[in-house]
């Protein structure tokens, strides 16, 4: 593991480089076009088959090993947000108006290094890594991970497990946060539509009124997860915006609700938008009013496979100082779309600890992360994937 630790050390000044100069040239979700191509540019440089315009601005590196094995694929995510940035160090966002506030620039970094450092042991290595470098994570519901997947990021050859890593500004600096099961919620947007009729406001009777059946609804929509759900598992249902009416002397025909269900259990999922679409129906048979429930399904939770987490755990604590490596005890309940992959081949998403005094939290116009924390996420990610390949091939 010793040869790692020296390719890191080599590759770093690079890395910082790079990791300075994606967010100096912030590109939000959809618009990373710059980004890719500089990517694209660096991958090219490496002996590895490179894919561009995957399912979007996604770029794929793919690194065969000089002997045939299984692959495991390593995820970074390259978007920015449309953030104004207030950070005045040298090199911050040259783009008004956009930033990487999510540490995006960093796992793009982190993941380039890595590419390097593993190229460099192509000989050593029996079976393939793939390099899957994703847009448009920050645009829930779609995200990028699925047109990536649908582009077949997983295949050719198929993907046997994956691994990817955010930088977190909750966890201590130069931690690794590992956890089995849920990290992560799903995120599902809902919008519900109320169609009543309007008339006076002196005449309610002669109305039917959508303004008060949407209060209804908001109102009862919160018994659901105090009355329906098990207190033992974890779910939001929040309504952030209603809109009705016109006038204050009209009765309202129409109101409109958005808001997000947050949940860490798929079966917990199902149950809440089933007792969703029962309460608006039954509040809107009560008040005379026709009810619509759109429940969008976005990201789904993010659930690690404990093998793939136990892996990381094996690394963590060989490579690192015994207290680097934490278990997280409370899944967050913030979306990601790395759930998508985790749906479709096991693996695991740990995360990187960059928290020190006075650290602002992630999408906040001041984010920023100690750049030596980029060393602990390519230690780990590299590893773990030499790790991986060089178990023996058993699919249990
Ligand atoms: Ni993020």
């Amino acid at each position: 593991m010793d040869i790692v630790k020296k390719l890191i050390e080599d590759t770093y000044p690079e890395v910082v480089a790079w990791r300075r100069d994606f967010h100096m040239y912030p590109e939000i979700s959809g618009a990373e076009q710059r980004t890719a191509g500089k990517i694209a540019e660096i991958l090219k440089k490496l002996p590895m088959e490179v894919q561009e315009n995957a399912g979007g601005y996604g770029v794929i590196g793919l690194l065969r090993g000089s002997k045939p094995g299984r692959t495991i694929a390593l995820r970074a995510d390259i978007d920015a947000l449309p953030i104004k940035e207030q950070n005045d160090h040298g090199f911050a966002s040259k783009h008004e108006g956009k930033m990487h506030a999510c540490g995006h620039d960093g796992h793009t970094a982190i993941l380039l290094g890595t590419a390097v450092i593993l190229s460099r042991l192509k000989d050593e290595i029996a079976g393939n890594i793939k390099f899957i470098f994703q847009p448009s994570e920050e645009q829930a519901p779609i995200g990028g991970a699925l047109p990536m997947i649908e582009a077949g990021a997983l295949e050719n050859p198929q993907v046997d497990a994956i691994l990817g890593l955010h930088i977190w500004p909750n966890l201590e600096k130069g931690k690794v946060g590992v956890k089995n099961g849920a990290l992560m919620a799903s995120s599902d947007p809902i919008t519900i539509e109320v169609f009543g009729r309007n008339g006076h406001a002196s005449a309610p009777h002669e109305g039917v009124d959508a303004l008060v059946a949407g209060c209804q609804i908001v109102n009862t929509l919160q018994t659901i997860i105090s009355r329906s759900i098990n207190p033992q598992e974890a779910a939001v249902i929040t309504i952030g915006k209603m809109q009705s009416g016109t006038k204050y002397n009209v009765i309202s025909d129409y109101a409109k609700l958005e808001g997000t269900v947050r949940t860490l259990n798929p079966e917990v999922r199902r149950k809440v938008e089933q007792r969703i679409r029962e309460v608006v129906s039954g509040v809107c048979q009560a008040a005379g009013v026709r009810g619509e429930v759109n429940y969008a399904y976005g990201y789904p939770a993010l659930l690690n496979d404990s093998k793939m987490s136990d892996l990381l755990r094996e690394v963590a604590h060989e490579i690192l100082p015994k207290e680097a490596l934490t278990e997280i005890e409370k899944p967050a309940m913030g979306g990601e779309d790395f759930a998508n992959y985790l749906q479709k081949v096991p693996g695991a998403f740990f995360w990187l600890g960059s928290e020190e005094q006075a650290s602002y939290p992630i999408h906040h116009p001041k984010f920023d992360f100690d750049e030596n924390i980029m060393k602990t996420g390519m230690e780990i990610m590299a590893n773990s994937a030499i790790r991986y390949l060089g178990k023996e091939s058993s699919h249990e």
